[in-house]
């Protein structure tokens, strides 16, 4: 059978050719120095997999409700209360409700807002699956710019809004950049949305990673309080943002596949009937399990990465252009141009060095700069950065 005549156009409009190389070449390697996962390396806190074991063994193995396991709506709920003032769950707030991982949150938001023809805004350089979910509902994600210093301003996002624009999406602290938004920056944002009658979504995935100099005015110093600046903790905000969490990167479970969006009702109500024909529900069990993460305090794992940040920042900048990662555990620099070769030829170098690094083409319209990823214990990030300084020097 010609099965290649059975593909979609939706699917073939997809190329995922760039990572699936970089991912092969390091298949490759008998002994890499892996600076390209997007995934923590610490260990899930003890509370978190016990409860998740629990469910298991308790039998919750069933479907739960589409919106999720009741008793983490109304931990989520209650979070976003004390974090950001919003009152979901009650008659007149805002609606939440549980997603398969952060993606899938993302994925009902696009099928949820977009039509043929429809345009979102994403940030260039951009989370890998930003275009292609647009293009999966047949819609254009028109990338705003944000070199050098990749933050999306309202004065940069401004001249891209038209009639067929229905989100703005923001992404802080930043795939690939670990850039954080300043509290006036997320204000003028949101404030430009709202004149302009568009969404603005902010996938929040990073929330737990940030450093001290990114955080909020209220919350610097107490670091307790270590919450990065949201447009989503503004004024009135809850009938301009959908706000997208996850809990994968935070406590390390990215493989259970667990996140929530918040948001207008109208919105969550279209996005949670598409999760009924689609994903379901979420894992169940595991819904349990992450009722946990809300009592564990995750501040010695973001201390270890600020220390970690701080040492590919002081190395890098020795050779380099890099802008200090506020939040997040990637740092995104640039190919000095006095060597005269791309993003991805670079990265080819330092495979040939056995460090795997991903080129900014990936993610980006230019190929001009490369993510270093710090989730990687010390000793690693250590022989990573002198070949990648080396290399540069
Ligand atoms: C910015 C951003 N959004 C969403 C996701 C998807 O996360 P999840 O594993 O929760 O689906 C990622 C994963 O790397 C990401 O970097």
């Amino acid at each position: 059978m010609d099965h290649a005549r059975l593909i979609s156009a939706r699917a073939r409009a997809i190329d995922a050719s760039g990572i699936r190389r970089i991912l092969e070449l390091g298949h490759s390697l008998p002994d890499p120095i892996n600076l390209s996962i997007g995934q923590p390396d610490f260990a899930v806190p003890e509370p978190i997999r016990a409860a998740g074991a629990r469910a298991i063994e308790e039998g919750r193995n069933g479907y739960t409700l589409t919106q999720g396991d009741p008793d983490l709506i109304a931990a989520i709920n209650g979070w976003l209360t004390k974090d950001l003032g919003w009152s979901c769950g009650t008659a007149d707030g805002p609606g939440s409700f549980v997603t398969s991982g952060t993606s899938g949150a993302l994925t009902l938001a696009f099928m949820a807002l977009l039509d043929p023809g429809s345009e979102c805004i994403i940030p260039d350089p951009y989370f890998v699956s930003y275009p292609h979910l647009a293009t999966m509902c047949g819609a254009t994600a028109v990338a705003c710019d944000t070199y050098p210093d990749f933050r999306m301003t309202a004065e940069r996002v401004e001249p891209l809004i038209n009639d067929k624009t229905r989100f703005v999406l923001l992404n802080a602290p930043s795939n690939p950049c670990g850039v954080v938004l300043s509290t006036p920056e997320c204000h003028d944002l949101l404030d430009l949305c709202r004149s302009k009658g568009v969404l603005l979504i902010s996938d929040e995935i990073y929330d737990e990673f940030c450093y001290p100099e990114a955080l909020t005015d209220a919350a610097a110093g107490d670091a307790s309080l270590a919450r990065p600046p949201s447009p989503a903790r503004l004024a009135g905000a809850d009938d301009a943002v959908l706000l997208i969490r996850g809990f994968g990167k935070s406590y390390g479970v990215t493989g259970w596949r667990l996140g929530y969006a918040a948001g207008p009702r109208e919105v969550i109500g279209q996005m949670s009937k598409l999760q009924q024909y689609t994903f379901v529900c979420a894992p169940a069990p595991l819904q349990r399990g992450v009722i946990a993460c809300f009592d564990v305090d995750m501040s010695g794992p973001v201390d270890e990465y600020r220390r970690r940040r701080d040492l590919v920042v002081e190395r890098l900048s020795a050779v380099t252009k890099v802008a200090a990662p506020g939040g997040a555990f990637y740092a995104f620099f640039e190919v000095p141009p006095k060597m005269g070769i791309t993003a991805t030829q670079f990265v080819e170098r330092a495979i040939e060095k056995s460090v795997l690094v991903i080129p900014g083409g990936v993610f980006s319209e230019r190929d001009t700069h490369v993510r270093l990823s710090f989730a990687a214990p010390m000793t690693t990030l250590e022989r990573g950065l002198d070949a990648l300084v080396d290399l540069m020097s």
